[in-house]
């Protein structure tokens, strides 16, 4: 078959009801009461998830392999098998109440296509790997996109590997009890040689809906910055100790995040800044709290605009310690990443073949593929989803709009593969 006719059939072999199916059965893993997911990275459910792909993959016969972080890769032979594979991929775990398709949409876009590549028997000249990464979400273990930063080296094995949950067991732990259940037998390297990397995902925001695109040609990946600030002060009985001469963590805390919100304020309301999860110790009613530990979530397109809001945040807190001890650790720096215009134009085209409307834009969330952009020539392609909600129990994506995403992934994959 010439490429044109192959992509052509591949495309044509895009499953929408298997693709559908696929999200819905991966959605019984983990599923809350409210119709969300809670699947945290290297969770028994995780290891669930993980095993069902696998088992999908062994049925298609395709191989899959791990790294030393847990990164997953389910593999489709090229003619050649030396050339440097094409991948694509995203990632299974989610949010304590997240929805069906964050992440769990790239992955099985990926497989999708290489499925359809496999029902139409056209082999592609390079491989193509649909890789999950793991720990994306950052919500069991600190920082986000934990996997693919490891696989780049932008964050060290060992420091991975020591990270603790909030019940103390390690990154390490967890992820020797998720290969017991769910493990390939070979072993990849980190930052292996690949051609080029394209992610689908969800929009996460409501760009798209509002324009009534169907896809997103994403430009690039805000900044991100992420730190942990914990306050230490002295406990004491809430009825007999003066408020004068109290060193009390939760007061500082409040002071703290309300200094920051102060600096954070932009009238063109570029700034993202959450405070997302706040921990507080003793946390009884009538004892003074002796330690408050927050997180600070801190995103801008602009680099000198990100570092210089940055590195405020230490002397903030400082400032408001009210008589506290204060420690600010910085878990993530990612400075705004550009994706690759030529791999940009691949899609573009592919989206236009279709005669799919799209446009370009910028992400507001981050992606395993900001860091896949240092390693490769880097994509991603948006699909909508509804109201722009993501991060919630009810995010929902459309069975067309899923199947639109993943035929401008084939198209795009089978131009990079061939
Ligand atoms: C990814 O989930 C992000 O925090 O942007
Ligand atoms: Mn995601
Ligand atoms: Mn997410």
């Amino acid at each position: 078959m010439m490429n044109d006719e192959a992509t052509a059939s591949v495309v044509e072999a895009i499953d929408e009801g298997r693709l559908w199916q696929r999200h819905m059965d991966l959605a019984r893993i983990g599923a809350t009461e409210k119709g969300g997911v809670n699947r945290q990275a290297l969770t028994a459910d995780d290891a669930r998830a993980r095993a069902a792909l696998l088992g999908w993959a062994e049925a298609r016969g395709f191989r899959s392999s791990v790294d030393k972080i847990g990164n997953l890769f389910i593999r489709r032979d090229g003619a050649d098998r030396h050339a440097d594979p094409v991948m694509t991929g995203s990632h299974l775990d989610t949010q304590p109440t997240g929805g069906r398709f964050d992440g769990v949409y790239g992955v099985l876009a990926g497989f999708e296509v290489m499925e359809a590549m496999s029902d139409v028997g056209w082999a592609t000249r390079r491989p193509i790997d649909t890789v999950v990464w793991m720990n994306e979400e950052g919500s069991r273990f600190q920082p986000t996109t934990m996997g693919s930063a490891v696989f780049a080296g932008a964050l060290s094995l060992e420091r991975a590997l020591a990270m603790t949950d909030a019940e103390g067991v390690t990154v390490s732990e967890a992820l020797a009890r998720t290969l017991l259940s769910a493990a390939p037998a070979d072993m990849r390297p980190f930052a292996f040689p690949a051609s080029a990397y394209v992610e689908a995902h969800i929009e996460q925001g409501p760009v798209l809906e509002a324009a009534g695109r169907t896809i997103g040609v994403v430009t690039g990946i805000q900044g991100l910055r992420w730190f942990g600030v914990e306050v230490v002060g002295q406990s004491g009985h809430a009825g007999t100790t003066p408020r004068t001469g109290r060193r009390d963590a939760l007061s500082a805390a409040v002071a703290m995040v309300a200094a920051l919100e102060r600096l954070m304020d932009d009238r063109a309301d570029t700034v993202r800044f959450t405070v997302g999860r706040f921990e507080i110790a003793p946390n009884s009613p009538n004892t003074i709290p002796n330690r408050v530990y927050f997180t600070i979530d801190l995103r801008h397109p602009d680099a000198s605009t990100l570092g210089h809001l940055g590195d405020q945040v230490e002397a903030i807190c400082r400032g408001n310690a009210k008589g506290c001890d204060v420690n600010v650790t910085q878990t993530l720096r990612s400075e705004p990443t550009d994706f690759a215009p030529a791999i940009l134009a691949v899609i573009e085209d592919a989206a236009s073949r279709l005669q799919l409307p799209s446009m370009r834009m910028a992400s507001g969330a981050t992606h395993d593929a900001k860091f896949m952009a240092g390693l490769y020539s880097t994509g991603m392609i948006f699909v909508p989803c509804r109201k722009g909600l993501s991060h919630v129990e009810d995010e929902y994506a459309s069975p067309e709009h899923l199947a639109a995403g993943v035929r401008v992934l084939a198209g795009t994959l089978a131009k990079l593969a061939s």
